[in-house]
């Protein structure tokens, strides 16, 4: 199987897994990228077994549109059972990378928000440490070489995306070389520059269930219990 077959599986599968949250009235997060959009693919055969979505972009939203599935503004939902998205890194605590897509701002708003963080990946993207991938970080324009010089100082290489703007109006560093020994730390930290909107690290919320894409089946991996 190659890297598309096995995103297509651990999106299907992920539609299988959830079934057992969705009722007539329950709003889905949706998240970014390739393995998302198998996702919404698969969705969309199962849509009559909830009410709508919540997008983590305007892709996403476009996509759910186009398959029938209705998009809800984030501020008018009270309560998100489940959030499924994929990653470009992600550890055994279930912490991720995420953000090669751009989407990172709202899909970790998403995640603080829904009680289950879905995390569905192929094999490719599981490490034993996270940092082989540049950690994507959104900068608000006019800080995007103040915040590169605190991230040079860090002993990260940050190099702008160029030719990019996120939904919400950024501009993305992608920080290549970091040593992430303390995912939830460093979080933090680069959050707490001041023009920093986010960045990629999920280690503080990670997901809940890491769902892996192999060439022998999707394997099951569970992290913390989802929220009350
Ligand atoms: C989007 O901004 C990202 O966080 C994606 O979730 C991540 O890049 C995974 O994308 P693929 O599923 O395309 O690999």
């Amino acid at each position: 199987m190659d890297q598309d077959q096995l995103k297509a599986e651990v999106a299907r599968y992920a539609t299988e897994y959830i079934d057992r949250y969705l009722r007539s009235d329950s709003i889905i997060g949706v998240g970014t990228g390739s393995t998302a959009n198998y996702f919404i693919d698969a969705l969309a055969k199962v849509k009559h077994k909830f009410d709508g979505a919540v997008a983590s972009s305007e892709a996403t939203a476009e996509r759910l549109q186009a398959c029938g599935i209705p998009v809800y503004d984030l501020n008018s939902v009270n309560e998100l059972e489940v959030y499924v998205d994929g990653a470009d890194e992600a550890n055994d605590a279930l912490q991720l990378i995420k953000g090669a897509g751009g989407a990172l701002t709202r899909e970790k708003i998403i995640a603080s928000v829904a009680r289950l963080f879905i995390c569905i990946v192929d094999e490719s993207k599981k490490v034993s440490t996270l940092g082989r991938f540049p950690l994507p970080v959104e900068v608000i324009p006019m800080a995007r070489s103040s915040v590169a010089r605190k991230l040079a100082a860090m002993g990260g290489q940050p190099v702008y995306r160029e030719n990019f703007v996120t939904d919400n109006g950024n501009v993305i560093l992608d920080v290549h070389d970091l040593q992430i020994d303390q995912p939830e730390t460093l979080e933090q930290d680069i959050n707490g520059m001041v023009g920093t909107v986010t960045n990629g690290l999920f280690a503080v919320r990670p997901a809940n269930v890491l769902l892996v894409g192999t060439p022998s089946g999707v394997e099951e991996k569970t992290g913390q219990p989802q929220r009350s």
